[in-house]
């Protein structure tokens, strides 16, 4: 055997290696993010958030990563929108040091100091909102709509932290931060083609999410259905049209579904109706997809399940809900138990009989006048983070932040047993 052969022999065999260690890597990968479905805390996981192997926080690497709240600075601010209902906040740290990278699709945890119009004095208030660019070296950017008060009751107060943002958050305002962190993001581990379904807010992780996959992965084929009634709710218009005349691989279908009579289809939007189901199979080639889902509650009630009766692997279904845990994944949470369950405060003192009908313990927790800390209502903040001294919960999804051991999160769960909390 000549000396080049033996080399090649040698080439091969070590390449061979690399290749089985990389399948290997991928194929456990593969499993892991299966098996996620089956939950946390040894309870049963009702609804899917499809989380991936790696932990939030995994991402990014731990030095740059702070504990608990830490000081940015507001760089600039920019309005987003026609209707001037969504602006954007440009944050750089306080201490100058280089931002924790973070997945796209994650959210940021903000702290805020915010007067109370009952008592004029301050409280604080906590509130995530999606980071909407892609990972950048000089600022996190979040872009945050301005929630009035509900149409049917004019007289309650208008929303108290995109209130606050719009109306007190200028350039050199500084704001208390979490780390980012949050499950839903994209999955830069399986490049799929991937399908982006977002109704009106629910576009600020789907913009970090095409930005990133726009930059970095030049071939991922990317289509992104984006509802919104008209031209002045449209976010980014001029951002997202022109990614889709500079990318082959970016499919944008803007649809209205009450358009303005200035707005021209074809021109400003693609489709004159509300994102479905029908329109995706009209538009999407039989494909292997990631989908990721965010926006209104009845966008997602139609969609996530509407895409498993399509025939979509649930597993290849990412989604994540914005506003208080409402969503589909209550629909089986309002009571898995069906013996009377008994929940103990034993701060309070109270003992109390579980209500079946009740959505959460954080709300059946504020019915019964408990005093409980909470921000997002959804599993993403922590605040509602409660020590379980007896019994144990079930979660209706998965948390969106770490849960310390003996703890629960009182806005995502339900008594599954005769409970004692530390409240
Ligand atoms: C993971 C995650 C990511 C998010 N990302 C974004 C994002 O990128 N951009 C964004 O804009 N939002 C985002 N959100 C939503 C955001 O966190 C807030 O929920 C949103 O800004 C509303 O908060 P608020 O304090 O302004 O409203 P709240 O004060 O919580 O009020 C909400 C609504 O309740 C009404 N209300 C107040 N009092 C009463 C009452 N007594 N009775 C009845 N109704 C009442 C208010 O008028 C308002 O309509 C995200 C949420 C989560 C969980
Ligand atoms: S209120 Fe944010 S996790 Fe429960």
């Amino acid at each position: 055997m000549t000396t080049g052969t033996l080399a090649l022999i040698i080439l091969a065999v070590i390449l061979a290696q690399v290749a089985i260690v990389v399948l290997l890597g991928l194929y456990r990968r593969r499993r892991q993010y299966r098996n996620l479905d089956k939950g946390t805390h040894g309870t049963e996981n009702i609804s899917k958030t499809n989380t991936p192997s790696r932990s939030s926080t995994e991402a990014a690497s731990s030095d740059l990563i702070w504990e608990g709240f830490k000081e940015f600075i507001v760089q600039r601010r920019e309005v987003e929108d026609g209707n001037n209902t969504v602006c954007s906040f440009y944050l750089v740290p306080a201490d100058g040091k280089p931002l924790a990278p973070f997945r796209p699709g994650q959210f940021l945890t903000f702290k805020l100091q915010v007067e109370d119009r009952r008592t004029n004095k301050l409280k604080s208030v906590v509130r995530c909102y999606s980071l909407s660019d892609a990972p950048r070296s000089d600022y996190y950017r979040i872009s945050i709509k301005r929630i009035p008060a509900p149409t049917d009751q004019p007289d309650v107060p208008a929303g108290v932290s995109s209130s606050f943002f719009h109306d007190h958050v200028r350039e050199g305002s500084r704001l208390l931060v979490k780390a980012p962190s949050g499950h839903f993001h994209l999955m830069e581990e399986e490049p799929l083609p991937i399908v982006l379904i977002a109704g009106g807010i629910g576009i600020t992780p789907m913009l970090s999410i095409l930005n990133t996959a726009l930059e970095t992965e030049t071939n991922r084929e990317i289509w992104l259905y984006y509802g919104v009634r008209n031209g002045g709710e449209h976010i980014m218009k001029q951002h997202l049209q022109t990614l889709a005349k500079t990318h082959d691989n970016f499919h944008l279908h803007v649809c209205y579904s009450a358009a303005n009579e200035d707005d021209v289809e074809g021109v400003d939007y693609q489709h004159n109706s509300r994102v479905t189901i029908a329109l995706l199979r009209t538009t999407l080639k039989l494909m292997h997809y990631q989908f990721y889902v965010c926006g209104s509650k009845p966008l997602m009630e139609s969609m996530v399940p509407g895409l498993e009766d399509w025939g979509v692997d649930s597993d290849d279904i990412y989604y994540e809900s914005f506003g208080s845990a409402t969503l589909i994944k209550h629909e089986k949470a309002a009571s898995t138990t069906t013996q009377p369950v008994t929940v103990t405060f034993s701060r309070s003192g109270k003992s109390i009989l579980w209500d079946p009908a009740a959505i959460s313990l954080l709300e059946f927790a504020e019915a019964n006048d408990i005093e409980v800390e909470s921000g997002c209502r959804a599993g993403s903040c922590g605040s509602c983070q409660t020590a379980v001294k007896a019994g144990e919960v079930d979660y209706n999804q998965e948390p969106d932040t770490d849960v310390m051991q003996g703890h629960c999160l009182l806005c995502i769960s339900t008594p599954k047993s005769d409970l004692t909390l530390d409240a």
